[in-house]
């Protein structure tokens, strides 16, 4: 599974460093490290809707520090 957070400064501003920082403890708090690779892009163009993200390809809108651990909860 891939994970893509834009790191942009759109999305640096609402939070994307601390999203990579909650997704890669939850990465190594279920020992998924080799299920699992965090990646990081510049502006995909998508600055509206929270901090910028995906997994596998899907676009998933609205990620915050504060719901990145249940969204991980729903697709992990
Ligand atoms: S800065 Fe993240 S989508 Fe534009």
């Amino acid at each position: 599974m891939e994970i893509v957070i834009c790191i942009g400064s759109g999305c640096h501003l609402k939070g994307s460093k601390e999203v990579q920082e909650k997704i890669r403890a939850f990465i190594e708090e279920k020992g998924l490290e080799k299920e699992v690779f965090l990646k990081a892009s510049f502006c995909r163009g998508n600055c509206r809707n929270g901090v910028s993200m995906s997994i596998d390809g899907e676009e998933v809108l609205n990620v915050s520090p504060e719901n990145i651990e249940k969204i991980l909860l729903e697709y992990l």
